[in-house]
Formats: structure tokens, C-alpha cells, sequence
């Protein structure tokens, strides 16, 4: 028997629903995404494996929410509130949102699938299509600094997908974790700390110095956002972005960008 087939094995003994429990297992071991007292939100749930997982190691203070077209059979050992529902109806995300609440999720994970045809374009079409239904999800429900992971198939729109990841999120990174078997074409993006920014790196834009820094840098605000930026207060500049955090970003002034004293 190969080492794959022993998930298997080891999910009946360790008494979780699906194989699939060590992926997530796994891919938290690799990018730290779960802890304690975290709501976390699992897009296609079931039968339940990766709850049980999240449910583990959020503990009793903790929020775990699932959804699924498929029932989910409820829990004895953990506190996990699930649905039924299609996470391509406006209605589902709807549900979600009062679920989670306004504080906002710090997980929402995605091992949603299509039903496969063995038509591989047909099935990485709809692999990528159910990934974006859960992009734009976590978008609504992740906490400023909240992490994504989301499954999808290879193929050629994986790249154009896994850049628009790459845009909401502090970093991404393409995961195949081992418990994924070997003829899958399935990958996991991590997608680390969810950005709010209005700005993104490259950006080219002009901004007033309002206040100095701990440091001695300058502090420009976009819409409410902060930008290190180095110069003095008062000074107007055109900077390009060139780091954004969720909570903060910084910016280098560029050539043809004038200086002006506002005073
Ligand atoms: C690989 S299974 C998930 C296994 C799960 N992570 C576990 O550990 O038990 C994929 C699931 O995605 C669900 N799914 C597919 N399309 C969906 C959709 N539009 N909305 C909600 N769930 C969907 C399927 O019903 C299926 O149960």
C-alpha cells in the first residue's frame, strides 16, 4: 500500500470523515493559518473533515462555520454551525455574513469541487469558477489581516486566478500539500493577510505629508489608510507604492514629482 493510501487508513482510526482532514492539517502546519478563539468559515464542507480539523484547533472559544449542497451530519464532539447551501446563490453568502458577524472571519478555506467529468478543461472551468465564487466571498467576510485558501485545478486560467488572489492578499503562495494524491491536478493557494489598502504596489499617486512618524518617517493617508512615506510634514509628492500591508503600506517619491511646501 503507498503512503497516500494511508490517509485513508489513518482518518478511519483517527476518527475524522475524510482523508482530506490531513490536507488542511497540512496546510496549516505549512502557512500557520488556525488558532485559537479564530472564526473560520469552510466553503464546501462536507462531510466534514476539514471542520472537524478547524474545529480542533480553534477550541471552545472559537467559531467554526460550514457550508455545503450537501448535507452536513452534525457533530457530537465539536460546536460547528453548518449549511446547505449553494455557494453560487447570493442568498448563501448572505446567511454567511450574519453568521460570522461584524467582527469578520480570520479563515475562510475553500475545498470546493465540481462534479468531474473527466473533461479536463470542462472540469478546471468550473474548478476556477467555484474558486472565484469563494475569492469573492472571503473578500465579504475576512477580517482586515485574515487568511484564504482556496482549492483549484491546474490549467490555464490558473495564473490570471491566482494573480487576482495575489491582489487582495499581503501573499500568495501555491501549496500541493501531501496528502494530495498523485494523479490529482489539484494545488491550494495560501493567500496570507487580506488587505483593505485602496492602494496597491506600483501605484503612482500624489500625496500630502500629514504627520511624522516614531520613527522620523512621514505619514500620508489614503482614503484613511496609512503611508510611510519618507519626507516632512506638509510636503506634497508624487510617490509610487511600494509595500502594501492590510493595515499600512509604504511609498518612495519618484522622479517628476514635484515637491511643494504647502505653506
Ligand atoms: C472535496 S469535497 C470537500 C471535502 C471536505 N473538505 C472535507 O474535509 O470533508 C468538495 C465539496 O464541495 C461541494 N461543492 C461543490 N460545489 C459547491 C457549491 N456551489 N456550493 C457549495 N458546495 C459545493 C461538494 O458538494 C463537495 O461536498
Amino acid at each position: 500500500m503507498s503512503g497516500k493510501d494511508d490517509y485513508y487508513n489513518r482518518s478511519k482510526q483517527q476518527g475524522y470523515r475524510a482523508r482530506s482532514a490531513y490536507k488542511l492539517k497540512q496546510l496549516d502546519e505549512e502557512a500557520a493559518l488556525l488558532g485559537p478563539g479564530d472564526t473560520v468559515v469552510d466553503l464546501g464542507a462536507a462531510p466534514g473533515g476539514w471542520l472537524q480539523v478547524a474545529a480542533e484547533e480553534v477550541g471552545e472559544g472559537g467559531t467554526v462555520v460550514g457550508v455545503d449542497l450537501q448535507r452536513i451530519d452534525e457533530f457530537d464532539d465539536h460546536d460547528v454551525e453548518t449549511l446547505r447551501g449553494d455557494m453560487t446563490e447570493e442568498r448563501t453568502r448572505h446567511y454567511l455574513r450574519e453568521a460570522v458577524g461584524e467582527g469578520g472571519a480570520d479563515v475562510v478555506v475553500s475545498d470546493m469541487a465540481p462534479n468531474m467529468t473527466g473533461e479536463y478543461h470542462l472540469d478546471h472551468a468550473r474548478s476556477v469558477h467555484l474558486a472565484r465564487q469563494a475569492l469573492d466571498t472571503a473578500e465579504e467576510l475576512l477580517a482586515p489581516g485574515g487568511d484564504f485558501v482556496v482549492k483549484v485545478f491546474q490549467g490555464e486560467d490558473l495564473d490570471a486566478f491566482r494573480d487576482d488572489v495575489a491582489a487582495s492578499f499581503q501573499y500568495v503562495r501555491t501549496v500541493s500539500p501531501p496528502a494530495s494524491r498523485d494523479s490529482s491536478s489539484e494545488v491550494y493557494l495560501v493567500a496570507k493577510g487580506y488587505t483593505t489598502s485602496p492602494v496597491a504596489e506600483g501605484d503612482r499617486i500624489e500625496v500630502t505629508i500629514e504627520e511624522e512618524g516614531d520613527e522620523g518617517d512621514g505619514i500620508a493617508y489614503v482614503e484613511g489608510y496609512t503611508l510611510f512615506v519618507d519626507g516632512d510634514v506638509g510636503e506634497t509628492l508624487a510617490v509610487e507604492v511600494t509595500d502594501v500591508k492590510p493595515r499600512f503600506g509604504f511609498a518612495e517619491a519618484v522622479d517628476g514629482g514635484e515637491s511643494t511646501p504647502s505653506n
